[in-house]
């Protein structure tokens, strides 16, 4: 079967559009088995990554504004607008871009990471950096779509919602089941949101036995949810998730209460080191905002949280793609070594044996 992207695969669970879709075939991402950190978050743990980076804009924006753009679309809307840490605005101006609408993005001066604002300004967004945090951007745009001829497609666009629920079926699908937990980074809680209520619509469809226990991770430094009370001035590394007064905050806290789950807090030194290991250890390259879950997962585990689990299937969403950040992998890895153009240089820095008889070279074209 030729992969239709997530409205015409899942058009029964949602609500109808008029007129045309607007997809890039996003959606129908793997699930990709992580056996180094299940053996270390334990014994009877497999943990199952949800690579959302493989979406066609490279993050999990994409199956929400599927539908967000679809939707402004068939409502006449020629331009859209969104606040944000990067991951939306590349989203919204790609489908922007298919769509043949105009798009402005509102993002907090000099925090966005690169990958994300190259992205943005290639599929011809207007970008806006606002002097102050993704929160006052976010007030921004919700002011001027109310007054503006101008559609917002941020999370608080319950069409968004509704694109993004479809992750959590196809997990259910792939595991022919829902997982015992499910863990993702919390950042303006609008993705929570979206899982718990496709988890919920498929239990009660009938299409999974049970419902997950959603564990939710903000940073440290950008934890409104965990401390109950939101942060004026932000601070992570993972800037993707640098949001102190998240929009769908409410929500959020009900669906890891409902779910018997719960949303806390990682340091960045706990990121940092999530986002290294699914690197180093399972090849996933996520951004680090991603590695947010993980980090939580690993912290949890040390404190006894699955010792009682008995067997069980984690799913983690890693949200968006490392290319998204390249700053960030270059600064955390070993430097490049600059060598002369000589095997004698390069087999030294490799620090090679040399083997005992040495083969032919293999045939150049010219032989
Ligand atoms: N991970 C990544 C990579 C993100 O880009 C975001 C949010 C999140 C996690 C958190 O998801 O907001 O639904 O709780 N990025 C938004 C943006 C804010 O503007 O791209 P959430």
């Amino acid at each position: 079967m030729i992969w239709p992207g997530v409205i015409a695969h899942y058009r029964k669970y949602l609500p109808e559009t008029e007129g045309p879709t607007v997809t890039l075939l996003e959606g129908n991402t793997p699930l990709v088995p992580c056996p180094y950190l299940s053996r270390l978050l334990g014994k009877d743990i497999q943990l199952l990554a949800k690579v959302e980076g493989a979406n066609p804009t490279g993050s999990f924006k994409d199956r929400g504004m599927t539908m967000a753009i679809s939707h402004a679309l068939s409502q006449d809307c020629t331009s859209v607008i969104c606040a944000s840490t990067g991951n939306t605005a590349a989203s919204a101006a790609a489908y922007a871009a298919r769509a043949g609408m105009g798009c402005f993005v509102l993002i907090p001066g000099g925090e966005v990471a690169k990958g994300k604002l190259a992205q943005a300004m290639a599929h011809g967004a207007q970008v806006l950096a606002v002097q102050g945090n993704f929160d006052a951007a976010l007030r921004l745009v919700r002011q001027i779509s109310s007054n503006y001829r101008v559609a917002l497609v941020n999370s608080v666009n319950p069409y968004r919602i509704e694109g993004q629920k479809t992750a959590a079926f196809e997990i259910c699908d792939a595991l022919g089941d829902a997982p015992q937990f499910h863990a993702l980074p919390v950042g303006n809680a609008g993705n929570i949101t979206a899982y718990w209520k496709g988890f919920v619509e498929y239990h009660r469809l009938g299409l999974a036995s049970r419902l997950p226990r959603l564990l939710g991770f903000q940073a440290e430094g950008a934890a409104p949810l965990v401390l109950g009370h939101s942060v004026p001035n932000p601070e992570t590394f993972a800037t993707a998730i640098r949001i102190g007064d998240p929009a769908s905050g409410k929500q959020a806290l009900a669906a890891a209460r409902e779910s018997g789950g719960q949303i806390s807090a990682v340091s960045d030194d706990e990121i940092r080191e999530a986002y290294q290991l699914l690197a180093d250890k399972e090849g996933i390259f996520a951004e680090p905002a991603s590695a947010a879950g993980v980090a939580g997962l690993l912290k949890l585990s040390s404190q006894g949280f699955f010792s009682e689990a008995g067997p069980v299937t984690i799913t983690c969403t890693l949200t968006g793609h490392g290319l998204k950040d390249p700053d960030t992998a270059i600064g955390l890895a070993q430097a490049a070594v600059t060598i002369p153009a000589e095997v004698e240089a390069a087999v030294q820095v490799m620090r090679l044996e040399p083997v005992a008889e040495p083969s032919p070279s293999p045939p150049t074209p010219a032989d």
